[in-house]
């Protein structure tokens, strides 16, 4: 059976158990104490507490999800950066019981035969699971039987996502020896302290790794044999005159980080040296370096990206809509390290000589050579030597430190004396970075800003360079709206709020609690500074002069005012 049959077999199972089939989150949650969603609940997390839920009390997805923790195992027979979640939820209705005949019974509809299951055992805080071992003992389990085992926390316990929310304990299924489905009763609340308080309404949230149950009903011995992975390996296996042999770890890396980067670029993820970009760059500079240790050429991520879109692109739109910035994204990054990586393995292998690396070498070898640290610190272990991942650290904010310096100087609050016309400029970046956002789409960021008395200056993300056409349109856009002599206003609020507002913001960081938001009408919303002018007629015209690359997928934009 193909992935693509289980994932509406199981979506069926609960629809035709009143479930209501909910579409995917972004893999980019709301909770902004988390990166990524790593678990289908996510999206549902507020449910499990007061608010009530727009999709009834029953529940079931296919959730993408994304999680970095396992990232040193990818490789082995089951585990991954990306992968899908099959989930069926309750939020105040259902609880143990029919949660696990569910589950049992949809194993039964693929005929697979569960080897064992897991039960809380309790603990000093919290009691032993008795009422899940009661149902599972209907259904012919028992320790007697050997096929149920009390665990504790660490194993049978689950939650919460980010910093608070709803956890409990879990019950899980066993299949081949390997994990398959771990069914969470959400019981209680955990506070930012770590406090336990019982939950008004329990809840349950259970998830099933689409690619594991691939792996057992399409009785492979490895998730990369299914047909969500062995597209891929085929690939570098017929483009690069290659064989796949089943303890090839390499392949199965490169394969996991390359499905990874096209996931996150399809959710406008960029390249970049922080957070969520940050992540990205190093699953495409890990891919790389395996790929040269296979002598893969360069540019040998291209066709694999083109795999991983053929096999999602029915599956999740935004692959489809995001297929040619996706590839010039991956074109551009690996390009970008491509031209550093074979000079920064050679300078690794000078300082390699030693016992140690400085945190001054790997700073440089990142700086420099683009090496992210946790790349630095693969080499060295794979030699037995160690880095120095502290004194990394305190380079790396020495480094940030300055160049915010030089970012504030450049750009931040342009300052009291800033001339009549350097204000008007200020206003015109507003309104050409809502009228970029408006032609090229909403993944436009803002990178850079600089401002004179005759130019605005402005750096933004984009993969690749504009048309004649898109600059029209956007140079159009801003004039019509200096025509339309909209009003600049100024309101305070906190953060929170003006991120709620759906205003701009841009080195989040860097914000103090309460910021100052600039609208003008209802076109543009931005955290900022200021100055500005109190008219958007006061802009009279706006003109682009120039457009040119300003780094990998940044472009920048110069223009001025009559
Ligand atoms: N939230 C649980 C997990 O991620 C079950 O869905 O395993």
């Amino acid at each position: 059976m193909s992935s693509k049959e289980l994932r509406k077999k199981f979506l069926d199972f609960f629809k035709n158990k009143d479930h209501n089939i909910v579409k995917s989150s972004s893999l980019l949650p709301n909770d902004s104490s988390v990166l990524f969603t790593t678990a289908g609940m996510q999206q549902f997390k507020e449910y499990y507490l007061d608010k009530k839920s727009p999709y009834g009390n029953k529940v079931a997805s296919c959730q993408k999800c994304f999680r970095t923790s396992d990232i040193e195992e990818v490789g082995d027979e089951r585990h991954l950066t990306f992968f899908e979640m099959l989930g069926n939820f309750s939020f105040g209705d259902y609880f143990k019981k029919e949660a696990i005949y569910f589950a049992k019974e949809f194993l039964d509809t693929l005929n697979l035969k569960i080897d064992y299951v897991t039960v809380f055992e309790g603990d000093g805080e919290i009691q032993k699971d008795v009422d899940s071992y009661n149902v599972w003992k209907e259904l012919g389990f028992s320790e007697e039987k050997n096929n149920l085992i009390f665990k504790g926390r660490d194993e049978n316990f689950w939650g919460p996502t980010g910093e608070e929310g709803p956890c409990g304990p879990t019950t899980e299924i066993y299949i081949n020896g390997i994990e398959i489905w771990n069914l969470v009763f959400n019981e209680y609340f955990q506070d930012k302290n770590k406090k336990l308080t019982l939950l008004k309404k329990k809840g349950v949230d259970t998830g099933m790794g689409l690619e594991r149950l691939s792996m057992i009903v399409q009785n492979k011995p490895t998730i990369f044999e299914t047909d969500l992975f062995l597209p891929i390996i085929k690939e570098i296996e017929n483009q690069f005159n290659l064989k796949y042999e089943n303890n090839n770890y390499y392949f199965r890396i490169i394969a996991d980080h390359i499905k990874s980067a096209v996931f996150l670029i399809s959710e406008n993820i960029y390249p970049s040296n922080i957070e969520r970009g940050y992540i990205l760059r190093r699953l495409i500079r890990r891919a790389i370096r395996y790929g040269k240790l296979m002598n893969l050429p360069s540019g040998f991520l291209l066709p694999l990206a083109k795999k991983v879109i053929e096999i999602y692109k029915d599956v999740y739109c935004e692959i489809k809509l995001s297929e040619n910035n996706i590839l010039t994204v991956i074109l551009n990054e690996e390009e970008k390290f491509e031209k550093t990586l074979n000079k920064g393995l050679k300078q690794f292998e000078k300082i390699a000589k030693k016992k140690e690396i400085t945190g001054e070498e790997a700073f440089h070898l990142y700086d420099t050579y683009g090496f992210p640290i946790e790349l630095t610190k693969e080499l060295a272990d794979e030699k037995n030597i160690k880095v120095d991942i502290g004194g990394f650290y305190n380079f790396f904010k020495k480094h940030q430190e300055v160049s915010r310096k030089g970012v504030e100087a450049k750009f931040g609050g342009i300052g009291k004396n800033a001339d009549y016309n350097a204000t008007r400029l200020h206003t015109a970046t507003h309104l050409l970075q809502s009228a970029l956002r408006e032609v090229l789409g909403e993944s436009v960021r803002q990178m850079g800003s600089d401002i004179n008395s005759f130019r605005l200056r402005f750096d933004f993300s984009f993969p690749r360079k504009l048309t004649n056409e898109e600059l029209q349109k956007i140079e159009g856009i801003v004039n019509q709206k200096i025509k339309e002599d909209l009003e600049v206003k100024r309101e305070e609020m906190s953060y929170e709020k003006a991120i709620r507002f759906g205003a701009l913001s841009f080195f989040k960081e860097k914000y103090p609690p309460k910021v100052s938001v600039y609208s003008i009408g209802d076109f543009s919303k931005e955290i900022c500074a200021g100055p500005h002018v109190k008219k958007t007629s006061e802009l009279k015209k706006f003109k682009i002069i120039k457009e040119e690359s300003s780094g990998a997928n940044i472009r920048r934009i110069r223009a001025v005012l009559e």
